[in-house]
């Protein structure tokens, strides 16, 4: 089983202004490398901290992906498992994009679940462990695991050495500020990083992909 960490971060590490907010620091190119991971994932992971901030979610758009994932017996978008501590969503604004878009919906909760998914949500997972998640994601037969971000769920993750891949968009801005893409208090494994691919994507972007070799 693969996890795959995706974010697009500035030249100075940020993945968000400082001022927060809704990020989008990705131009055409960076949109067509997450369209190509969507289309790649059995699932994907959000924090809720990332879906307060934008009220939605992104989508495979492109045909060519979709017809790929018909091909190959999959539903046109990977189900969305949104992370959180709190047994149903907090800060959740019912005008928001997400309810309309052709989303599953899977609510992943560290808190004991209720009786049922909250309003909206297709099923709620049990959040006890992240290596638990993977080994129950895996016996479904969900064995690719895309990581949308924020910074606290890749601290999170990294932190355990469970992500497997980085794959970065290195977008032509500084930014500054505090929002980098790891939390100033994560403690990611020191591995070294395989490069695996380099590709530029267009209006000054990179794309890096890194596997984790398993060196320290
Ligand atoms: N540039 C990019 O590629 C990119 C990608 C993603 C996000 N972003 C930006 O990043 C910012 C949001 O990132 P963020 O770090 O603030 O938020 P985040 O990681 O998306 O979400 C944080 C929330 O996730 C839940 N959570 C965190 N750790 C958890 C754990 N161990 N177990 C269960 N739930 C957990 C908590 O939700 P509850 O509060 O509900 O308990 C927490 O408040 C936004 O500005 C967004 O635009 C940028």
């Amino acid at each position: 089983m693969t996890l795959r960490l995706v974010l697009a971060v500035s030249l100075d590490g940020r993945l968000a202004p400082p001022a927060g907010g809704a990020a989008q620091l990705g131009g055409a190119g960076d949109r067509r490398v997450l369209e190509e991971a969507l289309a790649w994932a059995d699932v994907a992971v959000v924090g809720a901290g990332t879906v307060r901030a934008h009220g939605c979610s992104c989508l495979i758009h492109r045909p060519e992906l979709l017809q790929q994932r018909q091909s190959r017996g999959q539903s046109p978008q990977p189900p969305l498992l949104i992370a959180s501590r709190q047994p149903e969503p907090v800060g959740f604004d019912h005008s928001w994009r997400l309810w309309g878009q052709p989303l599953q919906l899977w609510w992943l909760s560290s808190a004991p679940l209720l009786p049922a998914p909250p309003k909206g949500f297709e099923r709620q997972l049990a959040l006890e462990s992240w290596q638990g998640l993977l080994d129950q994601l895996n016996s479904e037969g969900h064995q690719r695991v895309l990581l949308l971000g924020g910074a606290q769920l890749a601290g999170a993750l990294l932190h355990e050495d469970l992500v497997d891949e980085l794959q970065l968009t290195i977008c032509p801005l500084l930014l500054g500020g505090e929002h980098s893409w790891l939390p100033a208090a994560a403690r990611p494994h020191p591995h070294h990083w395989h490069l695996q691919e380099q590709r530029p994507l267009g209006e000054g972007e990179v794309l890096l992909r890194y596997q984790r070799t398993g060196n320290s």
